[in-house]
């Protein structure tokens, strides 16, 4: 992952599990899944172990020895500002939180920790190998505000702490099962906290699944000379084969270890955009946003102009973003915001319905990028965010919108913009709108929440 990236995560692909088909067997793989006397299903020890061990030898994503390249990207507090609104819109910005990074990988904790000096992060992994490489971090750029501990989430109460902010990202599809997991997480998530997750998408990845299935009939095991044969193999897939989409645009797979991450792991399953939904509604969870929401807005990109945007942004949201994952049929992953479903205060309240909006304050995300002189005719530039898979999510912008835009400074609000442009009008709301749609800004909505 290059310095400029969102530090989500990098991890990777799956096997489809469907739904377990009865309270004993797991229908796919033919593992008996416990059931304790509560009638709770208990992860099998030997599908924990299994995990890992992959991740013993194949550590997640490829270990870092230094993260020197992003000390000035992380330096940047617009940066912390901005990921911090995008979590909480409507609160001000709190940077002594306690973080969770819920199966940590090789290096995502680290980054944390160098990102809000001001935080304490916990990070948890069954994964000695990922621990180890996470600690080297650590050590090298004097993180003090990081603890380590080696514990599966599902067991995370140990822990004896709540905190305000959990990250898990590509860890929960790879739990027998992913429900005790995000239960486990949520339980230990503060009332207003509020939960990152990061879970594979069916239908983007079904090239991947289709390789999946063709390396378990072949029998191919992660080791060195088998993921040269299998990464010589799959340099010669038909052109059109549906996961060559992926390998031209991913570098996941020019590493051995994302490779075997990809196609041989030992366990994961994947969510449609209304079994996320479902999810976190059995969970006590409620969805907050996705991280980047222009991939799942009828009104971003191609499908604006087709003559069913209208009928699709009169669906219920959860069907809106169904619908368009549908459509598009290439989201690979769900990145999304979530919290307590008891939380007592509204947590995503970005809307231009009332009036509440003069008092947001408009904040650019700092991976978005104002690419001048190259948009089509009547532009003066296009903007664009550097997160987005997607190559029609670009925005072109004319010279009375390039305007507004320069008026963002993090400070002032759209009320004050607007008049400042000295034309307060629906165009100009709509332009913001637009803006935080296509996940070029963020609101701080906190002021407008004390006023209501
Ligand atoms: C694909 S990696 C993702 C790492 C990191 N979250 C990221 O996005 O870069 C998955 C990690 O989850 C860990 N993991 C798997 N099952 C876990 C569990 N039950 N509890 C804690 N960690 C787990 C693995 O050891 C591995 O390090």
């Amino acid at each position: 992952m290059g310095p400029f990236e969102r530090e989500v995560s990098s991890a990777s692909l799956s096997t489809t599990y469907p739904a377990v088909a009865g309270p004993f067997t797991n229908a796919d793989d033919g593992t008996e899944i416990e059931v304790n006397q509560t009638g709770q299903r208990e992860e099998p020890l030997v599908a924990s172990a299994e995990v890992r061990d992959f991740y013993e030898r194949m550590p997640y994503p490829a270990p870092l020895t230094s993260l020197d390249e992003y000390r000035d990207l992380y330096g940047n507090p617009d940066r912390r500002r901005g990921l911090f609104h995008l979590l909480w819109p409507t609160e001000r910005l709190r940077e002594n939180r306690e973080i969770l990074i819920a199966g940590c990988g090789t290096s995502q904790a680290a980054k944390y920790a160098l990102r809000e000096p001001n935080a304490r992060v916990t990070a948890i992994d069954i994964s000695e190998t990922s621990l180890s490489n996470t600690q080297l971090l650590q050590q090298k750029h004097s993180l003090d505000n990081l603890e380590l501990r080696q514990l599966s989430l599902l067991n995370v109460q140990e822990l004896g702490q709540t905190f305000d902010q959990i990250v898990c990202t590509g860890v929960l599809h790879h739990l027998p099962d992913p429900e005790l997991g995000l239960r486990a997480l949520r339980d230990v998530l503060k009332p207003r906290g509020a939960m990152h997750v990061m879970v594979y998408a069916t239908y983007g990845r079904t090239g991947i699944y289709m390789m999946q299935a063709y390396c378990r009939r072949l029998g191919i095991t992660p080791s060195r000379q088998e993921l040269q044969d299998l990464r010589t193999a799959l340099n010669n897939l038909p052109e059109d084969h549906p996961l060559n989409q992926l390998l031209h645009k991913g570098k996941d797979f020019q590493n051995l270890d994302a490779l075997a991450d990809a196609l041989l792991h030992p366990r994961d399953r994947s969510y449609t955009v209304p079994q996320v939904y479902d999810w976190l509604d059995r969970c006590g969870m409620s969805f907050g946003r996705w991280f980047e929401q222009a991939p799942y807005l009828p009104q971003c990109g191609v499908l604006a102009k087709t003559p069913h945007a209208d009928r699709i942004a009169a669906l219920p949201e959860p069907d809106q973003h169904a619908a368009v994952e549908l459509f598009r049929g290439t989201i690979t992953q769900h990145n999304f915001v979530a919290y307590r479903s008891d939380r007592s205060t509204e947590s995503q309240a970005i809307r231009f319905t009332d009036q509440q909006w003069r008092n947001y304050i408009p904040i650019r995300l700092p991976w978005t990028e104002c690419v001048r002189d190259r948009g089509p005719a009547g532009s003066v530039a296009v903007l664009l965010n550097r997160a987005h898979k997607h190559r029609d999510l670009v925005l072109p912008i004319n010279a009375a919108q390039s305007r507004l835009f320069n008026e963002i400074d993090g400070t002032r609000s759209l009320d004050e913009i607007v008049r400042n442009d000295g034309k307060e009008d629906a165009r100009s709301l709509q332009f913001f709108e637009r803006l935080w749609q296509y996940d070029q800004i963020v609101f701080d909505a906190s002021c407008a929440a004390a006023a209501g």
